[in-house]
């Protein structure tokens, strides 16, 4: 989550500068200067024809934007048959409930499937076909599809689970072809953490819908933020406070302070170059995995795009919680890692260096090494 590390002193200085600006305003229909001028750093930058945005506090919400978006995009424009979503495997959007429906259950949410509204659901990205079934779910269900939504290249909270960026580039297409829209939930992969801005660009994806979280304040503040295309957006011009219009609204959505640490970020990345710290220290890590982690036994996978990376593990039995006991005995040795079950998250701040990476790696091996000869 965390783009350019802790303490980053224009970070810093970006959040005292505007604290004597002033904090906050609610927002609610109004505009304010600094998240204006964010909106329009941002419009340069999102893979989005013609770019509008929402702001709000958290990845979820942000994706509770997007979905009663693409639903009221299809009322307004008097098509009221196109209601449902279609979903991934693996896929996991957030914790609020339409983010919890799109996304498929796991761990902790068997409790709360009552609430959960019902999903069109594709294969998950470990079914090399995923991407050719849901293509022909779209053309199946189109004349009741309002969107489909996709976390593009990498899922991450699945165990940074990839995808095939060929794959992804055509179910853009079926989604163009039939009229449904397409949401790109990026709210871990955005902002650089794959190689490129934002992971939709390598696949060739210009989203309906857009939703940022995490790395747009640089992990700093809370905010998120839905970008819908001009497309959506002019469905939802009319009188003032007529049907047309979009209610909803959170009390902190384009807090000033959090706009100005996001603004600044976003020269920082330009200024330091970090897409090509990206995706050298990407390919480094990469050989070091290879070298180091991938032949040794206890483990099963080794995945990476960009800097969003993870080791699976490979138990001899069933409950023994290796992921956190690897990650612990990396803690014990100062390297802080933690766990997806027994998928260890590899995910260092963009700017990290090749000694900090090589020391990462060198506790990973210690680590696993000391939970292995403890055996089961
Ligand atoms: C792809 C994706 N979408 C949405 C979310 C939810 O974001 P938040 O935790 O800020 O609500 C996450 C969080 O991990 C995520 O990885």
């Amino acid at each position: 989550m965390t783009t350019l590390g802790h303490r980053v002193p224009e970070l810093d200085a970006a959040a005292r500068s505007q604290l004597e600006r002033g904090a906050h305003t609610t927002m609610l229909g109004n505009g304010n200067r600094i998240v204006i001028e964010l909106s329009e750093a941002l419009a340069r930058v999102v893979p989005v024809d013609g770019p509008h945005f929402l702001y709000a506090s958290d990845g979820a919400s942000a994706v509770e934007q997007a979905l009663k978006i693409a639903f009221q995009y299809w009322w307004n424009r008097g098509d009221v048959g196109r209601q449902r979503f279609l979903g991934f495997g693996g896929a996991y959007h957030g914790d609020t409930i339409g983010a919890l429906s799109v996304g498929d259950g796991g761990f902790g949410t068997a409790l709360f499937e009552p609430l959960r509204f019902p999903v069109l659901r594709a294969p998950s990205f470990d079914d090399p076909d995923c991407f050719d079934t849901a293509c022909r779910m779209v053309a199946e269900n189109a004349a009741s599809l309002a969107a489909v939504i996709v976390e593009p290249l990498v899922q991450g909270a699945a165990g940074m689970m990839l995808a095939d960026p060929a794959g992804l580039a055509a179910l853009g297409d079926a989604c163009a072809e039939h009229g449904v829209l397409l949401i790109c939930d990026e709210v871990a992969t955005g902002f650089g953490r794959t190689g490129t801005l934002f992971a939709s660009e390598q696949c060739g994806l210009r989203p309906d819908l857009l939703v940022l979280g995490k790395g747009l304040t640089a992990g700093y503040m809370p905010m998120s933020a839905t970008v819908a295309s001009d497309r959506v957006f002019s469905e939802f011009l009319g009188d003032d406070l007529g049907p047309r219009t979009f209610y909803h609204g959170h009390s902190y959505s384009g807090n000033a302070l959090a706009a100005a640490v996001a603004l600044r970020h976003l020269e920082l990345i330009e200024a330091h170059d970090v897409l090509a710290n990206v995706r050298a220290r990407s390919d480094e890590l990469a050989g070091l995995l290879h070298d180091r982690i991938a032949p040794n036994p206890a483990v099963r996978d080794v995945r990476l795009r960009g800097l969003m990376g993870g080791v699976e593990l490979a138990p001899p039995g069933e409950g023994l919680r290796w992921g956190r006991r690897v990650c612990t005995a990396a803690v014990e040795r100062g390297v802080l890692l933690r766990p997806l079950g027994d998928v260890v998250v590899l995910m260092p701040p963009l700017t990290i260096t090749s000694p900090e990476l090589h020391r990462i790696v060198d506790t990973l091996a210690a680590a696993l090494d000391d939970v292995t000869r403890a055996g089961s």
